[in-house]
């Protein structure tokens, strides 16, 4: 049966449940917007442009879940909590029509989790539509089906997110935190580790943001500036997820906790911008300026931010840092080419091949190539070469590479896949 969404029943109306009824109505789709109270709905249906607001009808989740057999789609969007999605999920499956598509936007919790122990029709009908914070922003809609969801259903997310919201599509696999957040989590959670040495040997924070942005095609907030972004909290929880649902063999097992400077950050609410200072803030001076502020990770005070120092640090070519000798190109090495070697040894256990990954981080992380893109950039024989000379493992996708005698993964409209051969992209 070919499914067409053209109406979105959104269940929980916060960051994410607004983002997409608003993103849904404004490309012209009817929406139900269900809260724990009406008033919290109404709330959300606020940020609704005027123009689409007709197209909006709100209500509270106690009384109103009927309303949703008359929408094609039932996209839950409450709490990250297994136990309170499965039970929102059973009120919801006797009251839905027949041909309706059911999706979580969970950040991480498996799909298998959430649909166990349900009916043939909901694990048919089921998958992950993963948005990004904000949505109207982000581009990434990483799509996760689950073992059982069928192909129509997966064609209609993709079909609906592509075409009607304008989103990049990336297929993704049912494991812990799906491709962007997988990686761009490890980035960020064993950045804040492998940074540690060249702290202790005198490099600043701001430094490390420096070598971590701009000369590796990473955003200028580097690794403090973007945790200070998310939110020390938010990647507490990211966190302990990974540290329950990683293979055990995952090297990211040995991040899933923050060091103990960053721990007790967390503590005391240190948390980032949204709690008005994290690793760096902005203090309003009695004059009306502003200064800006560093939370120095050696001493546990404030101090007065200072400009980074990348002297010396080759700058004219994207990544050519990664292979310099200084202190910044170790770190760089150390906390990006490590990053970059994550991902290519993930590929197929998250992704079947190098264009989702790339687009999941390009998308989702604002980097300017993707791991696999970037990997190519600097030639994937130079990188392997450094690995064996390291005496560190080559991850799965150089060492298919190396295999298929292949001296990139993106050549001629193909990328290379898992099996050793190429594959048309698009
Ligand atoms: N915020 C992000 O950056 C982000 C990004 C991607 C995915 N997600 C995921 O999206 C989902 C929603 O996240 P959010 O950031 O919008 O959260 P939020 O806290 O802003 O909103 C959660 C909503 O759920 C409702 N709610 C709370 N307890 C409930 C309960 N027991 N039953 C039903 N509804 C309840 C709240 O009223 C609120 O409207 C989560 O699964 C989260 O992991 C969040």
């Amino acid at each position: 049966m070919v499914r067409e969404i053209e109406s979105v029943a959104v269940l929980g109306c916060g960051t994410m449940g607004a983002g997409i009824a608003a993103a849904s109505a404004a490309a012209g789709c009817r929406v139900l917007m269900l809260d724990l109270t009406t008033e919290a709905a109404e709330q959300a249906a606020a940020q609704i442009d005027d123009e689409a607001r007709h197209l909006v009808t709100t209500g509270s989740l106690a009384d109103d879940l009927p309303a949703i057999a008359d929408y094609d789609w039932i996209c839950e969007a409450i709490v990250e909590d297994l136990a309170t999605k499965r039970q929102l999920f059973e009120r919801v499956e006797p009251l839905r029509a027949d041909g309706s598509v059911v999706s979580s936007n969970t950040s991480g919790i498996p799909l298998a989790a959430i649909s166990e122990g349900f009916s043939e029709r909901f694990r048919s009908d089921v998958a992950i539509t993963h948005f990004f914070n904000p949505v109207r922003v982000m581009k990434l809609f990483e799509l996760v089906p689950g073992v059982e969801t069928s192909p129509e259903v997966i064609d209609a997310f993709a079909r609906f997110g592509a075409g009607r919201l304008g989103k990049g599509v990336v297929h993704a696999k049912d494991t812990v935190n799906f491709i962007g957040n997988r990686i761009g989590c490890f980035f960020m959670l064993s950045g804040l580790h492998r940074a540690k040495p060249y702290l202790a040997n005198g490099m600043t924070q701001e430094t490390v943001d420096a070598v971590l942005g701009q000369p590796i095609g990473l955003p200028p907030t580097g690794l403090y500036g973007l945790i200070d972004l998310i939110g020390l909290d938010v990647m507490d929880l990211v966190g302990k997820n990974l540290a329950e649902n990683l293979p055990a063999d995952d090297v990211g097992r040995a991040f899933t906790s923050f060091p103990e400077v960053e721990q007790r950050m967390l503590e005391r609410g240190q948390l980032g911008r949204k709690a008005g200072g994290g690793f760096g803030r902005v203090q309003r001076n009695d004059d009306g300026s502003k200064t800006r502020e560093t939370f120095d990770l050696g001493t546990e005070e404030w101090r007065a931010a200072v400009a980074p120092d990348l002297e010396g640090a080759p700058s004219a070519d994207l990544g050519a840092l990664l292979f310099d000798e200084s202190p910044a190109g170790k770190l760089a090495w150390d906390v990006f080419g490590s990053t970059l070697c994550y991902a290519a040894d993930l590929v197929p256990q998250i992704a079947d091949g190098p264009l989702n990954v790339d687009n999941a981080i390009r998308w989702g992380f604002n980097w300017v190539k993707g791991p696999f893109e970037m990997l190519d950039h600097l030639g994937p024989a130079r990188v392997i070469e450094r690995l064996e000379a390291e005496g560190a493992p080559v991850p799965a996708m150089l060492a298919t590479l190396r295999d298929a005698g292949a001296e990139t993964f993106y050549r001629d409209g193909q990328v290379l896949g898992p099996d050793g051969s190429w594959h048309p992209i698009g």
